[in-house]
């Protein structure tokens, strides 16, 4: 019924009420109330009073409280992961300038930034190393598993200085290669898959040995979690670790801050035949189901925004496995130019991107909003 059918009907309705007798003296005002009555809620609803209850949505999420229980999950401060970038300069702390507010940090420097942080409410880190040394790189990555390098040590210290810190170690070996690249190569240029999953699940194990909760191998070589999944049985520590695939990892340009930070741009070519092609989505359910097959216990996407089809499949896929999404440092970067030129507010925004994220399914996420997010949240 259209609202103006309504309000003749409504007229018509009362017309007779006023004029029948039979009412007594009282029915006059009687039928007025009703009808006010049944005007004010006729308006309220405009388009449906006969028809669908269910287009009248908006009591649902009037109070903030509502609105919040319209999410599957909430962001809680218990979902972020924050990286960290660790250099071998024990006192250095240097501004990472593609990263707005983010630093390179020695091991004399970490301790003291997150005391604060795990006051507010961290907790947990992913570890990147970042060697300046000039003699730190060389072909086969040597010094990602030097037991006196920067990510061994800040293990050892963060475990020792915050034990309820959960401690995740990026394992990858590009920061450590001479050319950059995320294993060992062929003549050819090429990755050679078997030698790069051996040097890597290496690299898994000293981290996990040194004390690490949760390794996170990101080099994208084909077999790697099968791998570190038989390294840590045979070393009796399967059950103390967690395994956690970058099993969805896309190339792109969107990890170009990262790598100014960590130094690990490939000296040639670029990384598009091991990291997925970013309209792979066939390809990435394919890499997401291997390595849940392979023994993986945390799923990871990256990046996470332009990829949010890929989260859900993960979640999909991976129904009873916690799923991870890297919000990485060209989406942090993004954001930040963006607030700063005036398009959206900062906070508004990051909570926006992260609740699409959660939306999409994961349930952690890896984002250099992290320390901003400690103080944003209550929880
Ligand atoms: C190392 C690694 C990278 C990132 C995480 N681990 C860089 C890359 O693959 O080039 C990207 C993280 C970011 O951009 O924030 N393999
Ligand atoms: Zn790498």
């Amino acid at each position: 019924m259209s609202f103006s059918s309504l309000v003749s009907d409504l007229t018509y309705r009362d017309r007779n009420g006023g004029n029948d007798d039979r009412r007594g003296p009282m029915s006059r005002q009687v039928s007025t109330m009703s009808r006010a009555r049944s005007y004010a809620s006729t308006a309220a609803t405009s388009v449906s009073i006969t028809g669908d209850i269910s287009s009248q949505l908006h009591g649902g999420y009037s109070h903030p409280l509502a609105r919040a229980w319209q999410a599957e999950r909430q962001l809680t401060k218990s979902m972020l992961i924050y990286p960290l970038f660790i250099t071998d300069n024990p006192d250095e702390e240097t501004l990472i300038p593609s990263l707005p507010g983010q630093y390179r940090r020695g091991l004399n420097k970490i301790v003291p930034f997150l005391r604060p942080l795990i006051a507010k409410g961290l907790k947990s880190v992913i570890l990147f190393g970042v060697p300046l040394h000039p003699d730190a790189k060389d072909a086969l990555g040597t010094s990602a598993d030097d037991p006196t390098g920067p990510v061994i040590a800040s293990i050892r210290l963060l475990r020792k200085a915050f034990p309820s810190l959960f401690i995740t170690a990026d394992v990858c070996l590009c920061e450590y290669t001479s050319h950059g690249h995320c294993g060992i190569l062929r003549e050819d240029g090429s990755l050679n898959n078997a030698l790069s999953v051996d040097r890597i699940s290496d690299v898994a194990m000293a981290y996990a040995e040194a004390g690490a909760h949760c390794v996170a191998p990101s080099d994208m070589n084909d077999g790697r979690i099968r791998a570190i999944k038989l390294k840590l049985i045979e070393a009796g520590i399967a059950h103390k670790v967690v395994l956690m695939s970058y099993s969805a990892k896309f190339s792109g340009c969107l990890y170009g801050p990262f790598r100014d930070a960590a130094g690990s741009s490939p000296s040639f070519g670029d990384r598009r035949c091991y990291q997925l092609p970013p309209g792979g989505r066939g390809l990435a359910r394919r890499a997401i189901v291997r390595d849940i097959n392979e023994g993986a216990d945390i799923i990871m996407v990256k990046p996470a925004s332009q990829y949010l089809d890929i989260i859900s499949d993960a979640k999909e896929i991976g129904k009873d496995l916690p799923v991870a999404a890297y919000q990485v440092s060209g989406e942090y970067a993004m954001i930040c130019a963006a607030a700063k030129a005036g398009v959206f507010d900062l906070k508004t925004m990051a909570f926006e991107a992260t609740e699409g994220i959660l939306r999409a399914g994961a349930s952690i996420v890896v984002s250099y909003f992290t320390p901003d997010f400690l103080d944003w949240l209550e929880n």
